[in-house]
């Protein structure tokens, strides 16, 4: 059973059963699956996959590094990483739904031993100080209102010299959003902060930026494209698959939000100072 409100917002029944239902649809192989066979729909960020990959290149992965993905959901980014890079991952994620399926696609993409998961909170990491060299998080710190306090768990885990690297969606200048989105169905369990507020978080935790893209554009771009999905029946193998009956106002409230600048979206290479 979902302990909070933002597990219940992610937790929906037999998620598992449903992605190998949309697999078979899509004519995958369940006995020789790909993370790319996956992406579109475990990568469950804007840009997805395209995303994923924009963030790697601005880190500039040698491949011998050890990454933790905070806020890992179904573990389409930290397979990729592991995947394209070699690098050996751990994701944490607050949904057990969430983690028990990453687990899954684990096992199907043949990568366990190279990246693992657990449940746990990213407001309290279930890990040593100065284990990590990367620091990973896509689209999960929205649903997290306490920005100090996850900005010095992710410095404390990360090794002297370590990097953070983040896509996040920001406050933008043009007023609340409008719910339901993919994060959030009314406002209780979604905390968005300006670039800017969330900059001087990151420097007062102790990180000093390399790298700040603001990649609304972008986003607004594949938001649209979403949107036009969001008419009529969508593919079999999407993201919709995660998000319950009103995914259309989801995929709608995404473009519209970044449209009228009520989000932003940006992408950050951070360095923890010492
Ligand atoms: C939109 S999903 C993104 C998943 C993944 N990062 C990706 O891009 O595919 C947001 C994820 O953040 C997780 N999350 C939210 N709050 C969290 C917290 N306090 N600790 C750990 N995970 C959290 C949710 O369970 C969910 O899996």
């Amino acid at each position: 059973m979902p302990q909070n409100l933002v597990e219940t917002h992610y937790t929906s029944e037999s998620l598992g059963e449903t992605i190998l239902a949309a697999l078979r649809a899509a004519g995958k192989d369940l006995d020789h699956l790909t993370p790319d066979d996956l992406a579109p729909v475990d990568e469950f960020h804007s840009g997805q996959r395209l995303a994923t990959v924009r963030l790697a290149e601005l880190v500039g992965f040698a491949g011998s590094e050890r990454v933790l993905d905070v806020g890992s959901g179904l573990g389409g980014p930290s397979r990729y990483l592991a995947w394209r890079y070699g690098c050996r991952v751990s994701g944490v994620d607050l949904t057990a739904e969430f983690v028990r399926v990453a687990d899954m696609l684990n096992r199907l993409t043949g990568l366990v031993g190279r990246v693992d998961y657990r449940q746990g909170d990213a407001l309290d990491l279930p890990f040593e100080s100065e284990s990590f060299d990367v620091v990973w998080s896509q689209n999960a710190a929205m649903n997290i209102a306490d920005r100090d306090r996850l900005y010095r768990e992710m410095r404390r885990v990360l090794k002297p010299g370590g990097k953070l690297a983040m896509q996040e969606v920001a406050a933008g200048p043009g007023g609340a959003p409008h719910y339901p989105v993919q994060w959030a169905r009314e406002p209780s369990i979604s905390f968005l902060y300006s670039q800017e507020a969330t900059r001087a978080k990151l420097a007062a935790a102790g990180f000093r930026v390399a790298a700040w893209q603001d990649t609304t554009e972008p986003a607004l771009q594949s938001a649209t494209a979403r949107a036009r999905s969001a008419v009529g029946q969508p593919p079999a193998l999407s993201t919709h698959l995660l998000l319950g009956a009103d995914w259309h106002a989801m995929f709608r409230n995404s473009g519209r939000n970044l449209e009228e600048r009520r989000t932003e979206l940006f992408n950050a290479v951070l360095e923890r100072t010492d």
